[in-house]
């Protein structure tokens, strides 16, 4: 990517005002789904922190996050990341994530939350595998009837809310961009798999809910974006995944991280106790 890189606070009520636009580009929401330049302006003031990634001096992504109370433990929540279109795939995500780590730290805080569709595969990548989140937490249909935020018509809100828990020799090795690697897929048990339907279609199979390994695995839709077209496809995965997240977490076990390849799948396993990982 061509151009000087630098992540800083954005303060200044001119800066705000841009991320108007970004999320009108990256998200293309309605007006009254975007987070308003008074509500930026109210955070910085009050324990909130807005970063923005700027190229050669323009705003090309910013991250949002303000002070919470998660389970009784204070940390803050991530609302917004976004970088534009024409800037995604060159680094400036994890850039910004890792400053908002840097910052929320300095604040004496050690954990960060968010919440993210889990059938977006590019996102489940970068929050576990590259940033080392985990996720025991499963909101179904959490933002209800909002159109903006569904993936299609009759698809619930389902999301996950992951915790970060950034001072943790985890996360540290992640920051020294040290990545689990697997290997001997083919002998893991999984909890879903997909198979191609008479049709072509590549749709989930019964969710398997007796798996009793420490370990294991659930796949999901690679790129729910070309399934738009059908819609019940991917109602039948969020459905699938639904189960099979909800019945584990139920269990004890945490997603910990996240396989994109040809296939996607996510890795669960069992965690021995609550804060185990933080
Ligand atoms: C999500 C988003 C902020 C990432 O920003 P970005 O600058 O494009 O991301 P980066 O180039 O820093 O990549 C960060 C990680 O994302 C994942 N990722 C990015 N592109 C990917 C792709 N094509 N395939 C799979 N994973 C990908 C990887 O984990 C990557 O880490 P790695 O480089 O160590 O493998 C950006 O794509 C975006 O604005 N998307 C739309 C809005 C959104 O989804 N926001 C997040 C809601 S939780």
């Amino acid at each position: 990517m061509p151009g000087k890189v630098i992540i800083r606070k954005l303060l200044k009520k001119a800066e705000l005002e841009k991320l108007i636009e970004i999320q009108r580009v990256v998200w293309k929401h309605p007006d009254l789904d975007l987070t308003p330049v008074h509500q930026f302006s109210i955070s910085n003031f009050m324990g909130g922190l807005v970063l923005g990634a700027l190229v050669d001096g323009e705003v090309a992504g910013f991250v949002y996050s303000f002070p919470a109370i998660f389970q009784g433990k204070f940390c803050h929540h991530s609302h917004l990341l976004a970088v534009l279109p024409q800037y995604q795939g060159y680094g400036l995500g994890k850039k910004l994530k890792w400053a908002q780590r840097r910052e929320v730290l300095k604040l004496g805080l050690d954990l960060i939350t968010w919440t993210y569709d889990p059938l977006q595969t590019r996102n489940a990548n970068l929050n576990f595998h590259t940033l080392g989140v985990i996720s025991r937490t499963y909101l179904p249909d959490f933002y209800g009837e909002t159109p903006a935020l569904k993936l299609g018509p009759g698809i619930p809100t389902d999301r996950l809310l992951v915790e970060w828990p950034i001072k943790s020799e985890r996360v540290e090795k992640k920051t020294r961009g040290e990545k689990e690697e697997f290997f001997n897929l083919d002998s893991w048990p999984r909890a879903l798999e997909g198979s191609t339907a008479p049709d072509g279609s590549y749709r989930p199979g019964k969710p398997r809910l007796k798996i009793k390994e420490p370990i294991f695995l659930a796949e999901t839709a690679r790129d729910v974006r070309a399934l738009q077209a059908t819609p019940e496809i991917i109602a039948a995965w969020q459905s699938a995944l639904r189960q099979v997240f909800t019945h584990y977490f139920r269990q004890g076990y945490a997603i910990v991280d996240f396989i994109f390849g040809e296939k996607c799948y996510y890795v669960l396993k069992k965690i021995p106790t609550s804060n185990h990982l933080l």
